[in-house]
């Protein structure tokens, strides 16, 4: 495993598992098997119970897990961001997470949810708080406000959508960027997935190293400083996304998958998203 540092001094891996969706401890099992160390849940995928279980039932000591969490558009509109941190906490069945993060910047909201995210960071309930789906001009509005600098923000990001100008101003606030769907997601996205993972510029260097068009894309996070949280379901995919520890990729090789964007979202945009 590599670890990013963040800017509380804690390092995360750098390699987590997306459980959006998973309902079932024996796949969070076999990614503790397979090596991961570090989950990514919200509050919103109704799976925080599970993710408690799962980490109970590995034997792993709880500091050994790095455990992400997210507060939903819901609590941010109601004003009930510190009883859905309570209910998160509970339901998860731990008395802190790693990281806690506001899911999407809710208009008119998420100003005021930052502060509160900042009361919970200063409790040490949370040892990390963080974004999801900020724009550039979100993060300016916090500024605004903020005492404590977000840790991460978590945003779609493959290599059809590069995200160059956000990660910019991430690497500048001394936020870390994390990418959710690195793979270019599942379900109604699965065109953009099958053409992205069967890139023959991807695979072209996929031959170089004997590694698949969805290991060279993890790689290229990593190799680029981002998180990444590839999800699957399936115990062979999950072994080997987690099997880019022994290879990197040239400059120029990163710079060919750079070239591969075409600002394609599959999930929604947080510029004007709905719920
Ligand atoms: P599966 O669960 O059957 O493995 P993302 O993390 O970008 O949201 O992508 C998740 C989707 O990509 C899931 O549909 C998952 O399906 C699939 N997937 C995960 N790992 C791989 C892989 N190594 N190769 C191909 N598809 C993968």
């Amino acid at each position: 495993m590599e670890y990013a540092k963040l800017n509380t001094g804690a390092e995360m891996p750098i390699l987590g598992f997306g459980v959006y969706g998973i309902e079932d401890t024996s796949v969070i099992l076999s990614a503790f098997d397979a090596g991961y160390r570090s989950l990514d849940t919200a509050s919103g995928y109704f799976n925080e119970d599970v993710v408690g279980r799962a980490v109970r039932e590995s034997g792993l000591k709880r500091e050994d897990v790095f455990v992400t969490t997210k507060l939903t558009t819901g609590a941010m509109r109601e004003n009930r961001v510190q009883a859905e941190f309570e209910q998160s906490l509970s339901k998860l069945g731990m008395d802190y997470v790693d990281m806690y993060i506001i899911h999407w910047p809710v208009k008119e909201k998420y100003v005021e949810a930052w502060l509160e995210l900042e009361k919970i960071y200063k409790s040490g309930r949370a040892k990390a708080v963080g974004l999801s789906n900020f724009q550039d001009y979100h993060i300016t509005e916090i500024k605004k406000v903020w005492s404590v600098v977000p840790a991460i923000n978590q945003i779609e990001l493959h290599p059809f959508l590069t995200q160059k100008p956000l990660l910019e101003l991430c690497k500048a606030e001394g936020i870390v960027p994390e990418a959710w769907s690195p793979l270019g997601g599942g379900g109604s996205a699965a065109d953009i997935k099958d053409n992205l993972l069967t890139h023959p510029t991807l695979a072209e260097i996929g031959k170089k190293y004997s590694k698949s068009t969805a290991q060279v894309i993890l790689r290229w996070n990593i190799d680029l400083g981002i998180i990444t949280i590839p999800k699957s379901t399936n115990p062979e995919r999950i072994k080997a996304n987690i099997n880019i520890f022994d290879f990197s990729l040239t400059p120029d090789e990163i710079a060919q998958i750079d070239a591969l964007n075409k600002n394609l979202r599959t999930g929604p945009n947080p510029d004007n998203f709905s719920f």
